[in-house]
């Protein structure tokens, strides 16, 4: 379920990861309430797939064998028909071997036709007036400064957990993000990706972790003692290259730390569970 401009935008961005993107551009106007723009690099849609994209539970990724085997981000081909039905959804495709790109539209879940168009090789999915036919949602919404900052922060976790991939966001105006794609070696990428998004202190500060446990395997970076913040903010955990909240961790962090930081203070993290 959309709840906001920056849930819209974590589907459009997991597509463009799911879809072999190395490039993702993402431009938000208004905070997302009047354009969400994600372009990407990836394999793009033919003209088939475009109208089979926008079909609830058409997804193109199935498991190969069982579910916990799931390489995708995505699953339940839910998101674009979600989106599609709230908001005015324009998606112009061009798969990598064709001269051709097509454009489909839907206006608050009405298929408006599909069209020829002007795309370089893969996919710019655009969402204009999110909400407009839904005011009960709308009046939610925070200001478009709070609403970018959400969306930003979205960007941030997925760019953690794939430094291969570069990406950038735009108010429209001016660039705030930018996180070029790292290089072939993941272990450098990944220290590169975690000083661009969390900041070089914090990478000149931290301890490298890697740890494997009963099958699960723990790697990242923590912050000496000596760097610590009043929130838990910058402690991020991804399970399984997903990102995820979740106060286990937080505790957890507390009781290590709970020694050597006052009361009040918060170390920060980086930390990838694969199991
Ligand atoms: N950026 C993209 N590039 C290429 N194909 C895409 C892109 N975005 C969506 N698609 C195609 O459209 C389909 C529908 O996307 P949608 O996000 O609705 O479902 P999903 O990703 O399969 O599952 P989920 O609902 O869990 O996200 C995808 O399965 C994929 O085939
Ligand atoms: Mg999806």
């Amino acid at each position: 379920v959309i709840e906001r401009p920056a849930s819209a935008l974590k589907e459009l961005v997991e597509n463009a990861i799911d879809a072999e993107a190395s490039q993702i551009d993402v431009v938000l106007i208004d905070g997302g309430r009047k354009l969400i723009s994600v372009t990407d690099n990836g394999h793009g849609m033919r003209r088939e797939e475009l109208l089979l994209a926008i079909e609830r539970h058409a997804t193109s990724k199935l498991p190969d064998e069982d579910l916990s085997q799931i390489g995708w981000l995505g699953f339940r081909g839910e998101a674009l028909p979600s989106i599609g039905a709230v908001t005015r959804l324009t998606i112009t495709s061009r798969v990598h071997d064709s001269d051709e790109a097509w454009r489909l539209t839907i206006n608050c879940g009405q298929v408006g036709g599909v069209h020829p168009a002007a795309q370089t090789p893969g996919t710019r999915v655009e969402v204009r007036d999110l909400f407009f036919a839904t005011p009960a949602r709308l009046k939610f919404l925070k200001t478009p400064r709070t609403e970018f900052q959400h969306a930003s922060e979205v960007i941030k976790r997925l760019a953690m957990v794939r430094p291969d991939i570069g990406y950038s966001l735009s108010d429209g105006e001016r660039r705030t993000l930018n996180f070029p794609a790292g290089g072939t070696d993941l272990f450098d990428a990944r220290l590169n990706r975690l000083a661009a998004v969390m900041g070089r202190e914090f990478t000149d500060n931290a301890l490298l972790i890697d740890a494997t446990r009963e099958g699960i395997r723990l790697t990242g970076y923590a912050s000496l003692p000596t760097l610590n913040r009043t929130t838990n903010r910058m402690q991020y955990l991804f399970v399984n290259g997903r990102p995820v909240r979740d106060r286990v961790l937080t505790g957890a962090m507390r009781a290590g730390y709970m020694d050597v930081l006052a009361h009040g203070r918060h170390a920060l993290a980086a930390l990838f569970l694969e199991m």
